[in-house]
Parts: structure tokens; C-alpha cells; sequence
């Protein structure tokens, strides 16, 4: 019996030593280029589809079924992911089929996944893999959106997609561009309607919108879109781009018929505000003569916008540019109703 022990302690000694040695002696291969054998492949994959399974199994999805999120989704998986897994747009490049574990085509490989499983890996990336986790970690509505999206992918053709996101210069050859994804493929007025989570921008003072570009820009308002949009540009440009939109029109949209009690509601709230439960009188800072430039223009704003606004001040979520303080103040104390009634209220105004 003593004997066994001492075996068994020498062994224990021994196996670290000598995998310690192993490694040392550089004769593990991390070469990509001669792949994993096929019981390694199986395994790490087996690994992996435990591992999302496990972690989402507490995530909760919400409804996915909503034209808005798709756009701005499609719009960022063209210059955030499809340079790795392709698109109805472009395929894999040789580069990319040479990573090891290869980027998969996700029309193929979406519909063996749910959708709280996607949210997982969208979120969180996967270890090892080269596949990059969502650059924003505080905010999950960006990442859900890029979920409803993907669900959209497998029966999307090229022309679809190329509809909604916006692709420019896909046209005859020649007008093939490089970086086909620019700030109007996401934010053309005609793209945009009162259901879209995209702003307007035709209309907001340069002062805002130049602030708002700084604050993607330096990640101090978080949003993985905007934050891969504006994350390379020379800073620079961004004056630019505030004058170009600042001194865009916004026509007055045919509005559908509204909930008239709803949009009432909104009134009575912007208007007065509701002291006992400390909020504001949101017109006391937007929309009125004189405003501070600092200050956005809500009204003609698409309410699905202003709506998910609402709800990241509420949560201390948004940050923006020196004043922001000032409305995740403002919005502490919103109940959903009211948020719902605000936006109502601002978008047809
Ligand atoms: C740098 C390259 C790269 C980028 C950029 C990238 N991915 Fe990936 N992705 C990968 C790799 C590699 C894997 C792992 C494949 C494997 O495990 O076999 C992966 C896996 C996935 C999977 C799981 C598919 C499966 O069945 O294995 C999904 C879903 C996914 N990526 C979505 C996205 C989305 C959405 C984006 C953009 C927000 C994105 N990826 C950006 C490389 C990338
Ligand atoms: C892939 C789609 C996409 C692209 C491309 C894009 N945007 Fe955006 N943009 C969005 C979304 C979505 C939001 C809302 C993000 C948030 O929740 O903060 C936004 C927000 C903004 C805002 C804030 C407006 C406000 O009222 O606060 C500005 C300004 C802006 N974008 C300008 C630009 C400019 C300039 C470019 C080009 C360099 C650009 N965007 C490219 C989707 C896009
Ligand atoms: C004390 C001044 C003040 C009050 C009162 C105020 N806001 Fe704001 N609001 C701001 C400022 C400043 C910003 C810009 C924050 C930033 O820097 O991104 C803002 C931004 C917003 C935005 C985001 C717009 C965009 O284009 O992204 C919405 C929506 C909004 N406010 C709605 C409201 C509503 C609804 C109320 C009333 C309940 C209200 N605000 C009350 C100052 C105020």
C-alpha cells in the first residue's frame, strides 16, 4: 500500500514535468495550416456547443419579429462580420477560409442554433476562434437586433440584402468599392421611418451632432454600430459630417393615424412634466426657440428611436456628450407607458 502512494506521488510530480518539458521543447505544432485531426475538430466543437448551450440557458429572448432591427443590423454585419463569414454580397475570401476553425457560412449553420444560443456567441464571442466578442458589453438591444437579423439571413438572395443594408457601388464593375458601407446606408431619409432604431439626422444642430460623433468616437456613448462606424475615421472628419447632416432638410412626414389618447398623454407630460414623480418638463430643454444647441431636436424623430433612447437613459446605459447627465436625470423615474406616450408624442410633432 505505502509503495502505490509513492508511485502515485511521483507520477504526480513527474506528468507536470514533463508536459512542462513538451511544451518547452516547441514541439507542439500551432500551425493553422495543417488543421486540428478530425477526433480534435469533433471535440472542440462539442466543447464549444455545451458551452454556449449552458451559458444560455438564463438568457430570455425578447419578441425578434421587428422590421427595425434588421437595417441597422444588416448595415453593421457588412462591415463588422461579413469580412470573415461572407455575405449574399461576397463570398469568404481565401484568407479568411485559412483560419483555423474556418469562419462558417451562417446561412448554412443559424438554423442549428436558438436564439438566445446566438445571443451568446454574438455577445461573447468564442475563445480561441478568432470570432470577436460584441465590442459594446453594456447594452444587449444592439445584439438582439443583430439576432433577428441573422434569423432573416438564410432566406435572404442578394438583392434583399443588399436593400437593406444599404449596400452602395455593388452596381456594374468598376463601381465596386472597397468599403461599400457608408453613413447613408444606414441613415438616408428614405430609408428611415417612424419604425426604424436609425435617427434622423437631417435637422439636429452641428453642435449635437458633432458632440454625439466625438462621443462614438471615443466610446463614451456605447454603441457597437455606431462605435465600428465612426472608430476609424480620422477625427478630423467628424466636423464634416455634422455639417453635412446639420444642413440637410427634414421634411414633415405623412404620419399613419395615431393613438390620439396616446399621443395626448405624451403632450400633457412634455408639456407639464409630472412633479411627484420628478420628472421634467421635457420642453423646458428641447424644442423650443432658443434651445441650447447641445440639446437634440426629438420632434419628426422616429418614435422606435426615441423609444430605445428613453429606455437606455432610464437604465444609465447611454452616455453621450458633456450634458448627458442632464437627461439620465430626467429619465430615472419613467414608467414604461410614459416612455411609450413621449415617443408618441415627439415623433408626429
Ligand atoms: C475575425 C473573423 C470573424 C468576425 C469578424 C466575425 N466572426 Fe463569427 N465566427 C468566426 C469564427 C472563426 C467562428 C468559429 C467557427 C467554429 O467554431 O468553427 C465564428 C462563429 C460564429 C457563429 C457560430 C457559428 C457556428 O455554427 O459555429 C456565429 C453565429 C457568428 N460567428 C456570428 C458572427 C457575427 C454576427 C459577426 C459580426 C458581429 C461575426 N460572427 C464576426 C469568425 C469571425
Ligand atoms: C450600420 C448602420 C449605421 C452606419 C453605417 C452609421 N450609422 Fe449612425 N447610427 C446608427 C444607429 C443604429 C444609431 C443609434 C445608435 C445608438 O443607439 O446610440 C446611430 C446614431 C447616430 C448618431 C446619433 C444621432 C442622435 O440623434 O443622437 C449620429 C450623429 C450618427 N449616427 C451619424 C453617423 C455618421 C456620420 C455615419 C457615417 C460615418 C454613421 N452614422 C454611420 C446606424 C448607423
Ligand atoms: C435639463 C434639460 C433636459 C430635460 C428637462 C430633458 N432633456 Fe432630453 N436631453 C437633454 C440633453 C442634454 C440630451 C443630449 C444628451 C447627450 O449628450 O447625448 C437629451 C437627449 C434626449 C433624447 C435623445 C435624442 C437623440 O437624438 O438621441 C431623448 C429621446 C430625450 N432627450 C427625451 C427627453 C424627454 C422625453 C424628456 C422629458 C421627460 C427630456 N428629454 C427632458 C436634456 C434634457
Amino acid at each position: 500500500m505505502t509503495i502505490r502512494w509513492k508511485y502515485l506521488i511521483i507520477l504526480a510530480v513527474l506528468a507536470p514535468i514533463l508536459g512542462l518539458g513538451v511544451a518547452w521543447s516547441g514541439l507542439i505544432s500551432v500551425r493553422a495550416s495543417t488543421g486540428h485531426w478530425a477526433a480534435t475538430d469533433w471535440f472542440l466543437h462539442w466543447v464549444m456547443r455545451n458551452s454556449v448551450s449552458t451559458a444560455s440557458m438564463s438568457v430570455d429572448p425578447p419578441p425578434l419579429d421587428n422590421p427595425a432591427f434588421v437595417p441597422a443590423a444588416a448595415g453593421h454585419f457588412e462591415s463588422g462580420c461579413a469580412t470573415c463569414h461572407g455575405s449574399p454580397a461576397q463570398g469568404r475570401n481565401d484568407a479568411v477560409l485559412s483560419m483555423l476553425p474556418p469562419p462558417p457560412d451562417l446561412k448554412a449553420v443559424v438554423p442549428t442554433w436558438t436564439d438566445a444560443q446566438l445571443f451568446e456567441i454574438v455577445k461573447h464571442g468564442v475563445r480561441f476562434t478568432g470570432m470577436p466578442a460584441w465590442p459594446v458589453q453594456t447594452r444587449d438591444d444592439e445584439v438582439w437586433a443583430m439576432v433577428a437579423f441573422l434569423r432573416k439571413l438564410p432566406e435572404m438572395d442578394g438583392k434583399a440584402y443588399i436593400a437593406a443594408s444599404g449596400l452602395h457601388g455593388m452596381g456594374t464593375a468598376g463601381e465596386v468599392s472597397p468599403l461599400p458601407i457608408t453613413c447613408e446606408s444606414c441613415h438616408a431619409e428614405a430609408k428611415l421611418n417612424n419604425g426604424s432604431i436609425i435617427p434622423r439626422l437631417a435637422g439636429q444642430s452641428e453642435t449635437y451632432l458633432l458632440e454625439s460623433l466625438k462621443a462614438y468616437h471615443d466610446n463614451r456613448r456605447p454603441s457597437g454600430i455606431m462605435g465600428v462606424a465612426v472608430g476609424t475615421l480620422p477625427e478630423e472628419s467628424l466636423p464634416e459630417l455634422a455639417r453635412y447632416y446639420a444642413s440637410q432638410q427634414s421634411p414633415k412626414r405623412d404620419m399613419p393615424p395615431k393613438d390620439q389618447a396616446l399621443v395626448e398623454r405624451g403632450r400633457q407630460l412634455a408639456e407639464k412634466g409630472r412633479s411627484a414623480d420628478k420628472i421634467p418638463v421635457c420642453l423646458s430643454c428641447h424644442d423650443k426657440g432658443g434651445a441650447n444647441p447641445a440639446y437634440p431636436k426629438l420632434s419628426g424623430q422616429n418614435a422606435a428611436y426615441l423609444k430605445q433612447q428613453l429606455d437606455l437613459f432610464r437604465g444609465a446605459v447611454r452616455g453621450g456628450t458633456s450634458s448627458s447627465h442632464l437627461m439620465v436625470n430626467a429619465a430615472k423615474y419613467l414608467q414604461d407607458d410614459d416612455i411609450d406616450a413621449l415617443s408618441a408624442f415627439f415623433s408626429q410633432r
